[in-house]
């Protein structure tokens, strides 16, 4: 049956980085709402907010203090209620992130945790175990972030951290936060939202947790959130890793499946984050009573190269129907290097009009439609606890969260009356949106034209056909014909061309796509 997610065209936001109201240089719920015509008018049919919760801002708002209110920073939990009835006045889909496998330790819980006894309820609610001895972790685990996945307490008493030491892991075996996480899914059902991003999908069932699964000699130089960005070895350490992807993580998504499902009509949606390997482990998470989408990541990391992109998509489309699933597709997002920046700007627009034509429901992070590079700054601006934790030997991610360019000469360039949270680049005239809005030949206009003629031609035609899988890559869809070319040669073209990511003759250069009618 159809839903509306399985060829939805969904816009991440990253609320920091969107739209200032309030003179503070960080975006807010205000900001957001006041730019919603802009999304609509881009031709998507649902957005995704990037956190907007109490938190103390350690890991940009992945850090949760509270999973049920909205941080000063961004508003107030009635700009939320209004940002959801907005987008839904104007046809746009609200999608929330969800963050179940950690708290912040500025949360209630983790803070009574501290101040209870070992073994009590409170601390049962998170992973607090002894050492192996008074000065050694219960286990060798590395955050992803740098660094031991264990911080000591004042008793001596370790707590698990997959990311930040900020960012306590939660204790899924103990019903209290099954419960908890329950009531705030229905908190944001209610309040309005349409769906769910689930951070760290994979994550959540911690098993073995007194054994050393690995050694870190060899691994702890990979075992970085930026790693996951590089194809080879993000395969080979998510083989190995061993606090992700264990089979107990799935219980939990078949009783969350219950909830969306008693909704309805609402058709509330949910989406994981799920890094694991090999990539039939991850549609275990959208077998039919689970969730219904993942991100597709292998994609969004892939070599500019035909033969790895056909074998991925190809592999991709095959496994998904054994769940009778839909895949999902996207170039970019807020911890990942910018797609213009990862494979140059013309590529980054072929390969947008490549999975554009592709079945099943892409995304797209603020920005990408202009082709914005990843933002550069100097050290002393970055925020990332990632540069934090590895001492500066991992830049982060900041690069990828520069806010948005929308208007006028120079920066901040219409994000904000203030300073912003993060510097934009002076340089940054030709990407703002009133720039391109105005220039035919933008990025901006290709992506609005590509999602009015994937309506038109796209939507409900099924299956696709490869035509040639090697340096022209090219597939058949309905009535249309994708090309993308991946070698180094100009290859001829001929028919009638709809939609091309340069301005072509009758040649189709390197790194360009075409819709062809045939
Ligand atoms: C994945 C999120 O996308 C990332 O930004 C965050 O740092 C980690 N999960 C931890 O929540």
């Amino acid at each position: 049956m159809n839903k509306w997610w399985n060829e939805a065209v969904i816009y991440q936001i990253y609320p920091r980085s969107f739209q200032d109201s309030n003179g503070d240089g960080e975006g807010d719920l205000k900001g957001i709402t006041s730019r919603l015509d802009y999304v609509k008018a881009l031709g998507v049919d649902a957005i995704w907010l990037s956190p907007f919760y109490k938190t103390p801002n350690k890991d940009g708002g992945y850090d949760v203090a509270d999973p049920r209110d909205v941080d000063p920073r961004f508003g107030t939990l009635e700009d939320a209620r209004k940002l959801f009835e907005k987008a839904h006045s104007i046809g746009l889909r609200v999608v929330v992130d969800i963050v179940p496998n950690h708290f912040s330790s500025e949360h209630k819980w983790f803070k009574e945790a501290l101040k209870s006894p070992k073994g009590s309820e409170a601390r049962n609610r998170f992973h607090f175990y002894d050492g192996k001895d008074a000065n050694t972790p219960p286990n060798n685990w590395i955050s992803l972030f740098g660094g031991p996945a264990w911080t000591q307490i004042a008793d001596g008493q370790w707590y698990l951290h997959l990311f930040d030491s900020s960012q306590p892991d939660l204790n899924w075996d103990n019903p209290e936060v099954a419960e908890d996480f329950e009531e705030t899914i229905r908190f944001w059902i209610d309040l309005g939202a349409d769906g769910f991003r689930i951070d760290v999908a994979h994550g959540l069932a911690k098993e073995d947790i007194h054994v050393d699964h690995y050694d870190p000699q060899g691994l702890s130089d990979a075992l970085r959130l930026d790693v996951l960005m590089e194809v080879e070895k993000r395969n080979s350490y998510l083989a190995k890793i061993p606090f992700f992807d264990r089979d107990g993580v799935h219980e939990i998504y078949r009783k969350w499946r219950k909830i969306f499902d008693s909704y309805g009509d609402r058709e509330i949606m949910a989406v994981a984050e799920v890094w694991v390997h090999p990539p039939k482990r991850a549609t275990l998470y959208v077998r039919p009573d689970e969730l219904h989408q993942f991100f597709n990541f292998d994609v969004m990391n892939a070599p500019f190269d035909s033969e790895y992109l056909y074998k991925s998509i190809s592999d991709m489309l095959n496994l998904v129907k054994e769940q009778s699933a839909w895949p999902t597709w996207c170039l970019s997002n807020h911890d990942s290097e910018r797609v213009a920046s990862r494979i140059g700007s013309q590529a980054a627009r072929a390969m947008a009009l490549f999975v554009l034509g592709l079945p099943g429901s892409a995304y797209i992070y603020n920005g990408q439609e202009l082709g914005l590079p990843s933002g550069e700054m100097s050290d002393s601006d970055r925020q990332d606890p990632i540069f934090f934790r590895t001492n500066g030997k991992q830049k982060g991610r900041d690069g990828a969260r520069v806010p948005m360019p929308w208007s006028g000469e120079t920066s901040p360039f219409g994000f904000t009356n203030g300073k912003p949270w993060l510097p934009l680049q002076n340089d940054w005239k030709e990407f703002t949106v009133e720039h391109e809005l105005a220039d035919l030949n933008s990025s901006l206009n290709l992506y609005k034209r590509a999602l009015e003629l994937r309506k038109e031609y796209f939507l409900g035609s099924g299956e696709l056909t490869w035509t040639r899988t090697n340096g022209l890559l090219s597939y058949k869809r309905g009535k249309v014909e994708v090309l993308i070319n991946i070698s180094d040669q100009e290859i001829p073209i001929s028919g009638k061309v709809i939609l091309a990511s340069q301005t072509i003759a009758d040649v189709l250069p390197p790194a360009t796509a075409i819709w062809l009618l045939s």
